[in-house]
């Protein structure tokens, strides 16, 4: 039964629940990470790769991706990039501020496929913020896991998110992993080029035994399919996260279709192979 057909539709996520901003982070120039909790009750519990709409009365309603760790019970995390007029007004709140929120929504990573193998994680720009949640799980399921490996791409130094984070994790002996930018720079001793170039300098993974989670624009994440495939990857070990415009979340109003996909309720998470001539189309 289609899961829009299966509980009313407070169950489902339509109801929004008012959500009080209780940190604010400056990621990047454009960018924010939130902390927020709902001003009754527990905060929601998810999945990593679910996202919520994040919604301002009289302004609208934005699909956010939950970048914070799965396993605490904290907060909700979530990093917004002003693009627009409803993700401007989002990242411009402030403590105290407060908002709606539905959801969570979507399949999630499907982390446990990674149990007993490598956990390869390739993201570039904001893509980091969806897969930030694989990281926080693999980290805390590190013992079931044979590795776990970072890869990450970005415009230029001043483009990092989480930072100091991400160089801890790549510091630390529980992960592996290389970040890579675009453009030279003074302030850059690193790698420069495409996230591309990482995958056969530092996957040193055996593909059979590895899985692969990949979120960035969707022109990069073509890149990084046929740089896995041309390293030997199945496309039934590649998962993707995609982006599309939407509006309900719950699969009923088409905005966010694909072929005989709706993004919103079968994604974004998908394997690559189910997606695979779907992810050339645009918004219909
Ligand atoms: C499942 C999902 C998860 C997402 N997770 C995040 C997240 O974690 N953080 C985040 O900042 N954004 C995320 N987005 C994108 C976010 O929903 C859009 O940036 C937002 O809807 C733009 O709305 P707006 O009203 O601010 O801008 P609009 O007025 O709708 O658009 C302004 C400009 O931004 C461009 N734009 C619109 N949507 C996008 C997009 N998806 N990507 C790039 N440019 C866009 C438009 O083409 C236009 O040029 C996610 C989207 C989806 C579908
Ligand atoms: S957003 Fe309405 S069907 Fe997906």
């Amino acid at each position: 039964m289609p899961r829009s057909m299966a509980a009313p539709v407070w169950e489902l996520g339509m109801e929004p629940v008012v959500y009080q901003v209780t940190g604010r982070h400056q990621e990047l120039v454009d960018t924010v990470t939130l902390q927020m909790t709902p001003v009754d009750g527990p905060a929601m519990s998810f999945l990593p790769g679910q996202f919520t709409m994040m919604g301002l009365p009289g302004i609208g309603e934005i699909p956010v991706s939950i970048s914070g760790s799965p396993n605490d019970g904290g907060p909700l995390t979530q990093t917004i990039r002003a693009v627009g007029k409803v993700s401007a007004a989002i990242a411009g709140l402030g403590v105290g501020d407060r908002l709606l929120m539905r959801g969570p929504f979507g399949e999630p990573w499907p982390v446990e496929e990674a149990v007993g193998r490598h956990l390869l994680i390739i993201a570039g720009g904001l893509g980091l913020a969806p897969v930030r949640p694989i990281v926080y799980w693999a980290l805390a399921n590190r013992g079931r896991l044979a590795g776990v490996e970072l890869l990450y791409g970005a415009r230029g130094p001043d483009y990092i998110p989480y930072g100091a984070q991400l160089l801890g994790w790549l510091a630390s002996d529980r992960m592996t992993g290389s970040l890579i930018v675009d453009r030279h720079s003074d302030e850059w001793a690193g790698p420069v080029g495409p996230v591309t170039e990482l995958i056969g300098r530092h996957a040193t993974v055996d593909p059979a035994k590895t899985v692969a989670m990949v979120c960035g624009p969707e022109i990069m994440m073509r890149f990084v399919i046929q740089a896995l495939e041309a390293r030997g990857f199945a496309d039934s070990d590649i998962w993707v996260s995609m982006e599309r415009n939407m509006k309900c979340a719950l699969g009923w109003c088409g905005h966010c279709q694909l072929g005989p996909v709706f993004v919103c309720r079968d994604g974004p998470v998908f394997r690559v192979d189910h997606v695979r001539n779907l992810m050339t189309q645009s918004e219909l």
